[in-house]
């Protein structure tokens, strides 16, 4: 790379960036992840379109591990008690989908080892791994130790830090919303930035304290620039948050916003249609009573929309009255 002049010049490539889009940083220095041999967070995933060819293709174009550079920074994050921060620095570990690489992805978690963050396995392999891996979990502090473990979401390449849950281990009420953002990356616990505290608001509007609501995400790690997770990214999380409901025994489940509801309850409608409707939702063996309503990051910018979801929540106080 040219040596940068002075500080006037870093500020505007800093700038440019911020226009872009950027809005964090995952390294030190530049991976360039187009170069001969590497393979990008993701890579292994297959498309529901492609043909048996293109995916055995697929899958044997991983064989390469990534390492970033030796000087990449620590993450920003404050572990606590129900989070656990990813280590810096990203490492990428590309494989081939075979049996040896199922287990990789929760090698880790029985073992204690040092894991890697990524480990791109087939993604039926990696659900396989997850679901060992969650079954073995008596408790929802060595839930959280396996979560943080696992190494078969892609997502995890590039966060900061696993977000399992805030709130009480066992609820009443839990709350599922879609992905971390950056405030919980950061901070490594679900719905701590602007719209977790509209959240709180909402929850204390029906009475409701962070003690009195287990407060979780369909995925642990916050995807890159906030995209919505892929349905292979929330795939892989499944199992770990079948076994989370499993663990904290709620009597109903709200769902936050569209990519929440769609993944849990498995139907394709737009959140407008779905909202506000109790439905069942199964984890597993369990079926709990589910009900979707508007994210509040959305009514955070279409406050008249906070209407629609006062209705929702009177219905959710309705059945822990
Ligand atoms: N939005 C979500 O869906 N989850 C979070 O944890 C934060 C923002």
């Amino acid at each position: 790379m040219e040596p940068v002049a002075d500080t006037d010049e870093l500020l505007r490539m800093l700038a440019w960036q911020i226009d872009a889009g950027a809005d964090s940083v995952l390294a030190d220095m530049p991976i360039d992840w187009l170069a001969d041999g590497l393979k990008a967070p993701g890579a292994g995933f297959v498309w529901p379109n492609q043909t048996g060819a293109q995916q055995a293709r697929g899958a044997t174009e991983t064989s390469t591990a990534v390492s970033a550079p030796s000087g990449a920074s620590p993450p920003a994050s404050r572990p606590t008690a129900n989070t656990v921060a990813t280590s810096a620095p990203a490492r990428v570990t590309a494989r081939a989908p075979t049996a040896a690489a199922s287990t990789a992805a929760t090698t880790a978690a029985s073992t204690g080892a040092t894991s890697p963050r990524f480990t791109a396995i087939a993604p039926d392999q990696a659900v396989l791994a997850a679901r060992q891996s969650a079954r073995a979990a008596p408790d929802i502090a060595a839930l959280t130790r396996a979560i943080s473990n696992f190494t078969g979401c892609a997502l995890k390449a590039t966060a900061k830090s696993t977000c399992v849950y805030r709130g009480a281990p066992k609820a009443r009420i839990m709350i599922i919303g879609e992905a971390p953002g950056r405030d919980e990356d950061i901070e490594g616990r679900p719905f701590v930035g602007r719209a977790g505290q509209l959240l709180d608001r909402m929850l204390a509007a029906i009475d409701l304290q962070e003690a009195d609501v287990h407060i979780t995400n369909v995925v642990y790690w916050r995807p890159p620039g906030n995209r919505t997770p892929t349905s292979e990214e929330t795939l892989a999380c499944r199992p770990f948050l079948e076994r989370q409901v499993e663990l904290v025994e709620p009597d109903a489940i709200l769902l936050l916003g569209g990519a929440a509801a769609k993944s849990v309850l498995e139907i394709d409608d737009g959140i407008m249609r779905l909202r506000g409707k109790w439905r069942e939702a199964r984890f597993g063996e369990r079926k709990i009573r589910a009900m979707a309503t508007l994210h509040p990051a959305y009514l955070l910018r279409t406050p008249a929309a906070k209407r629609q979801v006062w209705r929702d929540l009177l219905q959710l106080k309705a059945i822990i009255l």
